[in-house]
């Protein structure tokens, strides 16, 4: 993953006085100072894995489970539980007790109605989908579809909620399941997911496919019924704000 921090910092607005850092570094570690926070705030992040869970399990190009608790589905969960723990206890040494954070996940109910309903990890299958076909047609590799695994792993909200428990850093404070915000057309809605996908897709197949599969998820997306009216999207965000227990 990267970013482009040098335009991320010259579009900070000019007239504000405050102090802007830039730190290389993973958040699931340590990156500050001990005691050193009073508030953190981490948005539309802690769904990505610092990996996915191994090919093995993957057969069939389900490159991403939800909806569907199975062996996939476990071992993306037991992943993300590994990664936010992480992340809470780098957190916990680096806010000062009493410190505050405040989290904002994409999460999913525990089950929607595929039939008529759909969440963003939908719009995920449908792209695995795509890929299949493309391997159908000889575009890509079958093999290189099976090992093709994205490190996201969308929680729900009790998921989310059991694993900050387990964490004994913090109490919580406020827990809000709200509605995502809905995307305007379905071409927006492929170029969201090129943006956020494309580069581990380049990486893996090589970046001359995008365009084409691209081309093929738009078709399919306005294709479908279920997908295209957004009245049906089930996708949750929850916002979690947590205090740092005396320590
Ligand atoms: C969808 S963007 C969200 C950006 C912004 N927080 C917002 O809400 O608009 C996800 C961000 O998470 C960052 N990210 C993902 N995994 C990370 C990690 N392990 N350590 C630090 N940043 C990470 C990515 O670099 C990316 O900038």
């Amino acid at each position: 993953m990267t970013n482009d921090f040098n335009t991320l910092f010259r579009s900070l607005p000019k007239n504000n006085y405050y102090h802007a850092l830039g730190l290389p570094g993973d958040f699931h570690g340590r990156l500050l100072p001990k005691s050193s926070l009073h508030f953190a705030y981490c948005s539309w992040s802690l769904h990505w894995l610092t990996e996915a869970p191994t090919t093995a399990l993957n057969k069939g190009a389900a490159m991403y489970s939800g909806n569907r608790k199975d062996q996939v589905y476990d071992a993306y969960l037991c992943q993300f539980g590994k990664d936010l723990g992480s992340f809470l206890d780098a957190r916990a040494q680096e806010l000062m007790s009493g410190g505050l954070m405040t989290l904002l996940l994409p999460t999913v109910p525990s089950f929607w109605d595929p039939q008529t309903e759909y969440t963003l990890t939908s719009d995920l299958n449908l792209l695995a989908s795509c890929l299949v076909d493309m391997a159908i047609k000889g575009i890509i590799d079958e093999a290189k579809v099976d090992t093709f695994n994205l490190p996201y792993y969308f929680a729900t909200p009790e998921e989310l909620k059991t694993i900050i428990d387990n964490n004994n850093n913090y109490s919580i404070e406020r827990f809000e399941i709200l509605k995502n915000p809905r995307m305007p057309s379905v071409n927006v809605r492929a170029a969201f997911y090129r943006v956020v996908t494309e580069k581990l897709i380049g990486d893996h197949f090589g970046s001359e496919i995008i365009d084409e599969l691209f081309d093929i998820y738009l078709k399919k997306l306005a294709a479908s019924s279920v997908l295209v009216n957004t009245s049906n999207d089930k996708t949750l965000v929850t916002l979690v704000v947590l205090k740092r227990k005396a320590n």
